[in-house]
């Protein structure tokens, strides 16, 4: 008998993208002055991108033959308000095409309104560092929901506060390259805050709308399991990176020591209607003493892992499917499964595509399993439809189920495209799919829901 894993029906199926990394001709934010400034790893610039400003339909079209039924894009607010208070109608009409363009290939759209790029004139007022900017950005959501709200009912206000906040404040690898904790921490608040603002500001438009942001999730698992140190800093890092903007935004409130410093968030209760979890790798941690700024835990891809492709090794490492089933549980668990999940990113940097296609087959299982438990997981949106500028990477590292050859914009469909395709047309995973996508990987994937594996640690 054939084995298969299904998803309930109604599942949402598709692909993730934001706005800087595909539309190309972003000239007007902060991530272009950071091109300007020669900040990108490989000298690129983000140029036409996968030149969706002009032509995203095509891409829609693929996405159509792969029988996706949603698809999450992202808007640019420098085009939408080039200069404070003034709108450009031809940005919102352009985007109005695309989500047309969208519903009629019956295609969910899924709009994020802010995905890590300013405008430039909100970025020279200090961004999200100022808690006075946050009317700025309400303001601005206001005016695209009022805009759209005919051709889209599904909304993700902010896209991963804690990478932004992480990588721009305190590490110094995104705009504005800032290394200060206690300006991350705030700006991190203050995201939270103005999803929450913006959360109400769409909701008394859109009553019926599902409203919610997306949390980046990264695993910090002890280098070794039974050392104390190990455990202790692997477990701080996790608290700091992924729990405590959750938390916050759950209860209005950071965890010691910042909750002394920070102002609570004000109605934070409540404000969502599901829980968006991007999710891609893990690291082991290390306790060292000579690594203060890392919180002690030196930070490692596991020896022996499966990998991403090389060039990311800190952060797109290893390929393990296993967290995604622990992100879920562990989110479902601390905030006591009160909305439904969505997996809003999953993906892996493989330009010869011969480890995604296993990838997103095993990382599925797990889905499945955790649906399987109960856990009220209600689409998957794979990063990413297309090859696109990956930020500081440039064209380095390729996340598309379909390649991009830059500068060109020809397309490529790599195999993954095909076996996406035929998962979502099946609603699930037939043992036909992992024959001839993922040879050998049959235990691994129909076993995911066995009992002999469930000792996954959660
Ligand atoms: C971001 C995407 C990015 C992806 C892969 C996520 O954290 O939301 O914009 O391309 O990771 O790096």
């Amino acid at each position: 008998m054939q084995r298969g894993l299904y998803f309930p029906s109604g599942f949402l199926w598709g692909t993730a993208s934001s706005a800087y990394q595909c539309e190309g001709g972003n000239t007007n934010n902060q991530w272009y002055r950071w091109e300007q400034q020669g900040r990108i790893l490989t000298g690129e610039q983000c140029g036409d991108a996968a030149n969706w400003w002009q032509a995203a339909e095509t891409d829609f079209e693929l996405a159509e033959q792969m029988e996706n039924n949603a698809l999450r894009l992202s808007l640019e607010w420098s085009r939408i308000e080039p200069a404070e208070g003034q709108w450009d109608s031809a940005a919102i009409d352009r985007y109005r095409a695309m989500l047309a363009d969208l519903r009629q290939r019956h295609i969910t759209p899924i709009v994020t309104l802010h995905h890590f790029t300013d405008p430039l004139w909100f970025a020279d007022r200090g961004g999200f560092a100022q808690v006075a900017n946050i009317r700025y950005f309400v303001r601005y959501v206001t005016r695209v929901v009022q805009a759209l709200q005919d051709l889209c009912d599904f909304w993700v206000t902010i896209n991963e506060p804690n990478i932004y906040a992480i990588l721009g404040y305190q590490l110094g690898a995104y705009p504005p390259g800032e290394a200060n904790l206690l300006l991350a921490v705030r700006v991190l608040r203050n995201m939270i805050q103005a999803h929450v603002e913006a959360f109400y500001a769409i909701r008394g438009l859109q009553p019926g709308a599902q409203i919610g942001y997306c949390l980046h999730y990264h695993l910090f698992d002890a280098a070794i399991p039974f050392s104390p140190l190990d455990r202790g800093v692997a477990r701080l890092q996790d608290t700091y990176f992924n729990w405590a903007a959750l938390h916050a935004a759950e209860t209005g409130r950071f965890t010691l020591p910042f909750n002394m410093l920070l102002a609570p968030i004000t109605r934070a209760s409540g404000a969502r209607d599901y829980h968006g979890i991007n999710y891609y790798t893990r690291e082991m941690v290390r306790f060292d003493p000579t690594v203060p700024a890392e919180l002690f835990g030196r930070r490692f891809t596991r020896r022996g892992a499966i990998l991403n492709d090389p060039g990311k090794e800190n952060f797109f490492g290893e390929i393990y499917p296993a967290g995604l089933y622990r992100v879920l549980k562990a989110v479902y668990r601390r905030t006591r499964g009160n909305k439904p999940l969505y997996v809003t990113e999953n993906g892996f940097s493989d330009t010869v595509d011969d480890r995604r296609p296993r990838a997103i087959l095993e990382h599925l299982a797990m889905v499945h399993r955790a649906i399987d438990e109960g856990i009220p997981v209600r689409g998957y949106l794979h990063w990413s439809l297309v090859d696109n500028f990956e930020w500081n990477e440039g064209w380095g590292v390729r996340f598309g189920l379909i390649e991009v050859v830059p500068y060109i914009q020809q397309r490529v469909p790599r195999p993954s495209a095909s076996m996406f395709g035929e998962i979502c047309r099946a609603n699930g995973i037939t043992e036909s799919i992992v024959e001839r996508y993922a040879p050998g990987a049959e235990d691994a994937i129909f076993g995911a829901t066995d009992t002999a594996q469930r000792r996954i640690p959660v």
